[in-house]
Parts: structure tokens; sequence; C-alpha cells
């Protein structure tokens, strides 16, 4: 077994359930737990490690390259720009739902309501970006 391709695959693994996470996520609370905010926390929760996981797990991409061949994976135009936007996406994700952890309390309904659009926004962009990223690298 190679090496490479196990450390690859495993990567791959967190970054898969993290998509699945914040995606999955985000839609539930919006639409599913709109009406429970003890519920919505527990997802926030879940949101913001989907968001982390994706962030830790795309370094470790960058940097199974940098081990493997010396170098970051070579990619240019279109492809740079979806890796942007995803980064772009995750940092904002993380950030959102933090706040959203902190300030539950403080925020009514409506507040409430426009985090999980703006987390399940994020998410279907960077989700889309993705396949960006894997068919123009
Ligand atoms: C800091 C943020 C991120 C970085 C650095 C990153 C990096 C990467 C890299 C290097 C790949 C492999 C690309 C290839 O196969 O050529 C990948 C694949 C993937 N990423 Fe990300 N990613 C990030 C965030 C996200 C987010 C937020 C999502 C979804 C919500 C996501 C979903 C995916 C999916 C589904 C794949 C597999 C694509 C495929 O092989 O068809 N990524 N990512």
């Amino acid at each position: 077994m190679s090496a490479e391709n196990l450390a690859y695959a495993v990567v791959q693994v967190v970054h898969n359930f993290g998509a699945a996470a914040v995606v999955g996520g985000a839609l539930a609370a919006r639409w599913l737990a709109s009406a429970d905010v003890r519920r919505q926390r527990q997802l926030a929760w879940l949101v913001l490690a989907g968001w982390a996981a994706q962030a830790g797990s795309g370094a470790l991409f960058g940097a199974i390259s940098l081990h493997f061949y010396g170098q970051f994976p070579d990619i240019h135009g279109t492809a740079v720009a979806a890796l942007r936007v995803k980064v772009a996406c995750a940092l904002a994700g993380f950030v959102i739902a933090a706040l959203f952890l902190r300030r539950t309390d403080r925020w009514g309904e409506g507040a409430r309501r426009r985090a999980w659009n703006l987390l399940a926004a994020l998410a279907v962009v960077a989700l889309a970006a993705a396949a960006f990223l894997r068919w123009f690298s």
C-alpha cells in the first residue's frame, strides 16, 4: 500500500465528512430546527468543527504534496480562484459559527436565521468551488 495514497485517502475522509457537516448542519439548523435554539447550538458546534476540519484537512493536502513532491500542487487560474473561494468560505464560516455560539442569547430569531442562511450559503458555495478545484487542477 502506498503511503502517499493512504495519507491522501485519510485526509480526504476528514475533508468529506467536514463538507457533509458544514452543509448538512447549516441546512438542518435553518429548516429543521428553526424553532429550537438548544438544537441550533448543538448544530453550531458541529458546523464550527466542520469548518475547522475543512481548513485543517485542506492544509494537510498541501502538506502531503510538499512532503512527497517537495512542492505544493501546481495549480493555476480557475483552480486557484476556486481554492481562494474555499479558504474564504472556511474562514467566514468558522467566524460566524463561533459568533453564533457566543451570542446566541443576545441574538433574536431574525439574527439567528440570517446567520444560518449565511452559513448555508457559504457551505454551498464552498462545495461548488470544490468541483472547480478538482476539475481545473
Ligand atoms: C481552507 C479550506 C480548504 C482547502 C485548503 C481545501 C483544499 C482541498 C484540496 C487541495 C482538495 C483536493 C483537490 C483535488 O482533488 O484536486 C480538496 C478536495 C475537496 N474539497 Fe476542499 N478545501 C477547503 C475547504 C473545503 C470546503 C469548505 C468544502 C465543502 C464545503 C470542501 C470540499 C471538498 C470536496 C468535496 C473535495 C473533493 C473533490 C473531488 O475530488 O471531487 N473543501 N479540497
